[in-house]
């Protein structure tokens, strides 16, 4: 079965600094959206795309992609939301109904290799509902009681950085899950409203599947699959670039 891929891409970028939003920053030259298309539809397992896309940005971001030939790929772009689930779940609808495998990509992971991609279906495939890429930590993790204005942050935990993975994109999911768990969010979001006691942001997809009992299993990511956040991300992926292409 063909896969089809989310990218959420409709982010401002706040922390990357000012300028144009972080999917449409350049790397190499070429905008990071770019890059994480082509990362996806390298791939023979994935034969559509759905950008979400800034809402006023979405024939920008659609001549953008046609200019740049994606290998015959089947691309289409909507409009994304004022949060990364909202504009996964506005990808998601764009999917065709006879599609079972999804994968949700980051526009921010430029890099990632498609031996990553393919694990990932391969995964799912073999019959995971949901399906992590993650990396081993190099820094030792505490949990903090966050303080404001800059004082002193109590240590609450410190847990055992061996069971511990940073969690990449693409993640895989059997397509009927992954809607089931975005359709209940938003209904209990719609339920809760931003009340206090409200459940914890989920930051990623394979998180709500977490939520609402479902299992998630991790396959091995890779250094490259990083996602650019800060300036620094930039820089690193820059080098990264410049040495694939030495
Ligand atoms: N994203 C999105 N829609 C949003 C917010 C984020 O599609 N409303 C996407 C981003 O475009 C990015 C991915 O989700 O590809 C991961 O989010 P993140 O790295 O946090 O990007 P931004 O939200 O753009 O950055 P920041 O949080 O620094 O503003
Ligand atoms: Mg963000």
């Amino acid at each position: 079965a063909v896969a089809a891929a989310v990218v959420p891409a409709a982010g401002r970028g706040e922390r990357l600094g000012p300028g144009a939003p972080k999917a449409l920053r350049e790397l190499g030259g070429v905008p990071l959206l770019v890059h994480a298309v082509r990362a996806l539809a390298r791939s023979r397992a994935v034969g559509l795309v759905v950008v979400a896309a800034p809402p006023e940005g979405v024939p920008e971001v659609g001549a953008l992609l046609d200019s740049h030939g994606l290998d015959g790929k089947d691309i289409r772009v909507v409009a994304g939301g004022a949060t990364r689930q909202e504009s996964v779940r506005l990808g998601l609808a764009a999917i065709p109904a006879e599609v079972e495998i999804v994968l949700v990509h980051d526009a921010a992971r430029p890099l990632v290799p498609v031996d990553v991609v393919d694990a990932v279906v391969a995964a799912v495939r073999s019959g995971a509902d949901a399906v992590v890429p993650a990396v081993p930590l190099a820094d030792t993790v505490k949990r903090v009681v966050p303080q404001a204005g800059g004082r002193p942050e109590p240590v609450v935990e410190t847990p055992e950085r061996a069971t511990l993975r940073a969690v990449q994109t693409p993640q895989g999911f059997r397509r009927a899950v992954l809607c089931e768990v975005h359709e209940k969010a938003l209904a209990e979001e719609a339920s809760a409203g931003q009340a206090e006691g409200a459940l914890p942001p989920v930051t990623d997809d394979a998180g709500l599947v977490e939520r609402f009992g479902g299992q998630v299993v991790v396959v091995p990511g890779h250094e490259e699959a990083f996602k650019v956040t800060r300036p620094l991300d930039l820089v690193l992926a820059e080098a990264v670039l410049a040495r694939r292409r030495a």
